[in-house]
């Protein structure tokens, strides 16, 4: 087995975190699938049956395309890829990861980019009229999608106009024409609300989507940071060295170096044209087809045979959903500790809930209140508050990733009118099947699954054999229970 702290540099690019991902086994190329539902429904496949140990899939040999324009699908969706990507020790499984990011988060400093002249995405640059993004095998992924979808593991790159800080967020990039893509961005996100300012001040909104990155760009742009802080700079505090960026020819916006397909463009106020349906990550088309801001496209750079990365959003699992539970779980970790939290023990998002919506604190009761404050602050921090649904504390006797011991504790030490509490009008968007049409609020509840902090002293024992006790008789008892 490999191990990922014997490298003595992070890697380059996704092309060397793929070579290393590859050596440890956690790749599987395909050759000859067609980009039109094929390459998606095999993620599907792969990912539904293997779930958190499928391997990251490389397509090649894309039908119509020129054998070396690949699209891969999974980058980071393993505890192990996890790891290589954060430059964390080989883990065991994922409440390894989520401790290592947790603990880093203690002495994470961010590090701000640095502006170099060149770099391999200047390999080939495609301008004005010879923008054509059908060029690459742009993947149509599920059968109800309104079109092909060029960025689902993308970084949507923009510059706050008054407090000029760059952004980077994850939105589906829609294919309308060989120059157009639609983005949709969900109220709150700050792309949106960065765009919303462009507009206000009847400007265009630049704007720069990579579309093959190195996949810790892609744990950065797809989970909530704080308003203001650069996802650039949080990612190169994990990698301990600065990431690489030159200028953009048209905006000047600063584009990873290494990517592999940067498009650049803008977004112009009250140009939209149709957008969706889509797959989407909580297992259905809610947000169906709207009118949404449209990019037009002004430059294509892209490397010599691009990689173009993809993920696939479903009913859970799905190709990201299980690296988005050990980001989320280490991220709600560190921002309920930052808000003064003690004794927690444990934190997870189950991948039914696709990371947000039914989520487990685990704590050490030290005071009256502590299990309400721990439920409500993982509720509602940066990273636990878009689309939520359920939080439930736990003793730290529960693991929390275990499903079966977590409903335990709700059935045995949670009273439901006793210790069930719902927040009203919470934030949520359009992707939400549950709300009505047209609103963007949900409610959230928190249970409260710990045994009540004043009936700690005589809660009844729980009625399981001692650690010591089942060793002693499964030692003895060695010959049959093998058999079993
Ligand atoms: C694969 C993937 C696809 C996503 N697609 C969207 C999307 O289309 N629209 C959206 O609003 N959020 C989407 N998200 C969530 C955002 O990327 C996430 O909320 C991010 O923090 C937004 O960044 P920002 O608020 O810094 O701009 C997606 C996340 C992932 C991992």
């Amino acid at each position: 087995m490999t191990n990922w702290n014997d490298y003595d540099r992070p890697h380059q690019d996704l092309r060397e975190f793929l070579e290393r991902a590859e050596q440890a086994g956690e790749v599987q190329r395909i050759s000859g699938a067609d980009w039109n539902l094929e390459v998606g429904t095999l993620a599907e496949i792969v990912n539904g049956a293997k779930q958190s140990k499928a391997p990251a899939l490389l397509f090649e040999n894309i039908t119509g395309y020129p054998p070396g324009y690949r699209l891969l699908s999974g980058g980071t969706n393993s505890s192990k890829r996890l790891a290589l990507t954060l430059g964390f020790p080989v883990p065991e499984g994922p409440m390894d990861v989520v401790r290592a990011y947790r603990d880093r988060m203690l002495t994470h400093r961010p590090i701000p980019p640095r502006v170099v002249e060149t770099g391999p995405i200047l390999e080939n640059i495609d301008r004005d009229d010879d923008v054509d993004i059908f060029k690459f095998p742009i993947p149509f992924l599920h059968e109800q999608d309104g079109g092909r979808y060029i960025g689902t593991d993308d970084l949507v790159i923009m510059r706050d106009p008054e407090l000029d800080w760059i952004n980077i967020g994850t939105y589906r990039a829609m294919a309308h024409s060989r120059n157009r893509v639609g983005l949709w961005m969900s109220p709150g996100k700050h792309g949106r609300q960065i765009r919303e300012k462009y507009f206000k001040q009847g400007k265009p909104c630049p704007v720069l989507i990579s579309c093959g990155h190195d996949p810790m760009l892609f744990l950065a742009g797809g989970n909530e940071l704080r308003f203001g802080q650069s996802e650039y700079d949080y990612s190169g505090g994990h990698r301990g060295l600065p990431f690489d960026v030159v200028r953009s020819e048209v905006h000047g916006l600063p584009m990873p170096a290494h990517s592999e397909i940067v498009l650049e463009g803008e977004m112009h106020p009250g140009e939209t044209m149709a957008e969706g349906p889509f797959g989407e990550f909580t297992g259905y088309y809610a947000g169906g087809k709207s009118e949404q801001p449209v990019v037009r496209i002004q430059r294509v750079y892209y490397r010599n045979n691009p990689i173009l990365t993809m993920a696939t959003p479903l009913v859970p699992p799905s190709d990201f959903s299980f690296s988005k539970c050990v980001m989320k779980a280490g991220m709600i970790w560190n921002e309920v500790e930052r808000a003064g939290l003690g004794g927690v023990t444990g934190v997870w998002c189950h991948e039914a809930g696709g990371a947000r919506m039914f989520n487990i604190i685990a704590i050490k009761q030290a005071y009256p209140g502590h299990s309400k404050q721990a439920g409500m602050l993982a509720a509602n921090c940066q990273s636990g508050s878009y689309l939520g649904r359920f939080v439930v504390v736990v003793d730290d006797d529960i693991d929390p990733t275990d499903l079966f011991q977590v409903v335990w504790a709700m059935c045995t030490r949670c009273d439901p009118v006793e210790d069930i509490d719902f927040i009203r009008k919470t934030w949520s968007g359009p992707l939400d099947p549950r709300i009505a049409r047209g609103t963007s609020t949900n409610s959230r509840a928190v249970i409260d699954a710990c045994r009540p902090f004043d009936m700690l002293k005589d809660f009844p024992p729980v009625a399981r054999a001692s650690p010591e006790q089942r060793k002693k008789v499964a030692a003895k008892f060695a010959d049959i229970l093998a058999k079993l």
